[in-house]
């Protein structure tokens, strides 16, 4: 009998990074990637198989299927959203294609072992769309069925990926004879921008706190590309990989929703700056904002009501603002760089 596994896509990310540590130290089922780029050194001796290619390649999903038996899947491979302004198209056919290819995948993979499969999926604090500054501050938490109107391609590619897990779940083929739906276990978390100690992000809007901090610690200037008020929620990585285990590992008749709001602290651009300044007093963090991508950070929440991940499957932040800072990022990115001799 074939032993089953998990697959992550777009392992080589920044979440990906954090997922396959924390799995492979948990020394649950054996882990499968799929990235387009070759994973670390470091990384690969972590998993059991690793697929070179593209979400894309329905003939590689295939292979992998032929060759495995997949329960679980994190889907994690995405164009970003400054990225995905650059080239909408492209952002949509990787990020809704792709993820149509990774639930047709999953309901295969599940109608052929006769059980589900736990498909996770993040989803952003891009689904959210406020119209203004003045509508952002009123609105203050938002709950997941409030201001659900995205402005980037990326934040609608993510709302529509929600639906379409939602209808893989509970709706898929519903006027065919045998109920097919159920097959696949669609759970999605709405991320705030997440800040690792170990990997710098590309290609997204709320990259500016990671940078601002890894150039910090680097001792490189750092020009920040919104003005010091903008707030939006932030999380530290730790917490980001614990949650999509937790929200994994959670019982189905548990979970009330199908995407939750997660948070844990939600600074401005100012608070960032002067966190990494307390750390790193000679780090020089100016402001140079770019009216265009400030936009983007200015339609998403200030914060998030994340109560029904708490209520529902016990979603609880280990790093607040002063712990993320104090005992997770500033600690781990001086050695990571004083190791590298910066
Ligand atoms: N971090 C993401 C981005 O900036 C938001 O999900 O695109």
């Amino acid at each position: 009998m074939r032993k089953p596994v998990v697959l992550i896509t777009g392992a080589g990310g920044e979440i990906g990074h954090g997922l396959i540590e924390q799995l492979a130290a948990d020394g649950g089922r054996p882990i499968i990637t799929l990235d387009l780029a070759p994973l670390e050194p470091g990384m690969n001796r972590m998993v059991a198989r690793e697929f070179t290619g593209s979400i894309m390649d329905a003939s590689l999903l295939e292979v992998i299927r032929s060759e495995f038996e997949v329960d679980t899947v994190f889907h994690l491979a995405a164009l970003l959203s400054t990225r995905s302004e650059f080239s909408p198209l492209t952002a949509h056919e990787v990020n809704v294609g792709g993820t149509l290819n990774l639930l047709e995948f999953a309901q295969h993979e599940a109608e052929s072992n006769g059980r589900p499969v736990t498909f996770l999926y993040p989803s952003s604090i891009a689904a959210y769309g406020l119209p203004s500054l003045e509508a952002k501050t009123a609105a203050g938490r938002v709950k997941e069925d409030e201001w659900t109107h995205p402005t980037t391609m990326y934040g609608c590619n993510k709302l529509y990926c929600e639906q379409l897990g939602e209808y893989y779940a509970r709706h898929y083929k519903q006027l065919s004879a045998a109920s097919l739906a159920g097959r696949v276990d669609f759970r999605a978390v709405r991320f705030p921008g997440l800040i690792s100690a170990m990997t710098v992000p590309s290609g997204g809007t709320s990259d500016y706190a990671p940078e601002m901090i890894h150039a910090a610690a680097k001792g490189e200037s750092y020009a920040c590309f919104v003005r010091p008020d903008a707030q939006i929620p932030f999380m530290a990585m730790p917490d980001g990989v614990n949650a999509l285990l937790k929200l994994a590992a959670a019982p189905k008749g548990a979970l009330t929703q199908t995407a939750y709001n997660l948070g844990a602290f939600a600074p401005t651009a100012d608070d960032v700056r002067t966190a990494v300044v307390a750390a790193f007093p000679t780090a020089d963090i100016t402001f140079t904002v770019d009216t265009k991508r400030q936009g983007i950070v200015d339609s998403w929440p200030a914060d998030v009501d994340d109560s029904a991940a708490r209520l529902d499957w016990g979603f609880a932040p280990e790093f607040d603002f002063a712990r993320a800072f104090g005992d997770y990022l500033i600690p781990t990115i001086r050695q990571r760089y004083e190791g590298m001799g910066k």
